[in-house]
């Protein structure tokens, strides 16, 4: 089976992007692997702190290679947002194929020596670990949200450089890179505010920095934008506030459609099916199908 980098780098020939989708359970793993092998496509999975917290670390490991080798598909497994370099380690002493150190809210220098730190750690573990750095500010909550998250990077100014790409890709060793792009985690329902990405700065920071880029926050986004970001050079985009709205609305017709039912797998097929329709439809717009 091909590895995830090599993976990423056909995906790059083809001008397509792998789909990143995150979990905290069962019923979200199953849902993605189910719409991945329907469209015979790789396929992360992501698991931010909080959420593997929840599942366990060697649990969501097992789980992801337990697919990977029954059904000989490739699926992977990313600790999301990590933000110290101790759970770095944890990610990496676990087993996960990829790790994303997350020090975009911090000053550039300071993000450019813990992302190096982050990647000596991690492949002193396994050396065959993928490492992402991530540069500018995001926001951090896969929630709806009413508001722009404070501090998040929307001002050109504010977004990341091709410049600033190029200096922390050769100083840090990373394999991906996170750039702010317009691009916002959640889903903003700001009265007036559109999440828009600033394609033409994609295509400037692939330019300089000749790396995989990934796309975060990419909920609520329109699939021209999502298009036209890949062909601009985006690998990889990640997606999670609409896999948890799809599994809640799912999840309330399961409870409402069955009032009596206490067995748990009698009442979560909605919550796969309406997270299936969610990720089937990115997917394919990652994909050009
Ligand atoms: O790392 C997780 C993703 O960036 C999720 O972003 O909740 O906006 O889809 P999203
Ligand atoms: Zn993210």
């Amino acid at each position: 089976m091909k590895s995830l980098k090599e993976i990423i780098a056909e995906s790059a020939i083809k001008e397509t992007a792998v789909g990143h989708f995150n979990i905290s359970e069962l019923t979200a793993l199953k849902a993605i692997f189910e719409s991945a092998r329907e469209l015979n496509l790789p396929v992360i999975i992501g698991t931010s702190e909080g959420e593997r917290k929840f599942i366990g670390l060697k649990q969501a490991v097992s789980l992801v290679k337990s697919i990977r080798e029954e059904y000989d598909y490739p699926i992977f497994l990313n600790a999301d947002h990590t933000h110290s370099l101790e759970k770095v380690r944890e990610a990496a002493e676990a087993g996960y194929d990829a790790i994303l150190f997350d020090g975009g809210k911090l000053p550039f220098e300071e993000n450019v020596r813990q992302t190096k730190a982050a990647v000596e750690i991690a492949k002193s573990v396994n050396p065959s670990a993928l490492i992402e750095g991530e540069i500018g500010y995001i926001g951090s909550s896969s929630e709806v949200q009413k508001k722009i998250p404070a501090g998040a990077a929307l001002n050109p100014e504010e977004l990341t450089s091709p410049q600033q790409a190029k200096e922390f890709i050769e100083e840090t060793g990373v394999d991906f890179l996170a750039p702010a792009v317009g691009n916002i985690h959640g889903i903003i329902v700001q009265a007036g505010f559109t999440e828009r990405l600033d394609i033409e700065r994609i295509k400037s920071i692939k330019g300089a920095s000749g790396i995989s880029l990934v796309l975060h926050g990419g909920s609520g986004l329109d699939s021209e934008d999502f298009r036209k970001a890949i062909k601009a050079g985006i690998n990889i985009v990640h997606i999670s506030t609409e896999i948890r709205q799809a599994w809640r609305i799912g999840l309330e017709a399961g409870l409402k459609n069955n009032p009596e039912e206490i067995a748990p797998y009698k009442i979560y097929p909605p919550a796969i099916e309406e997270m299936k329709k969610v990720i089937i439809g990115r997917l394919r717009v990652f994909s050009n199908l």
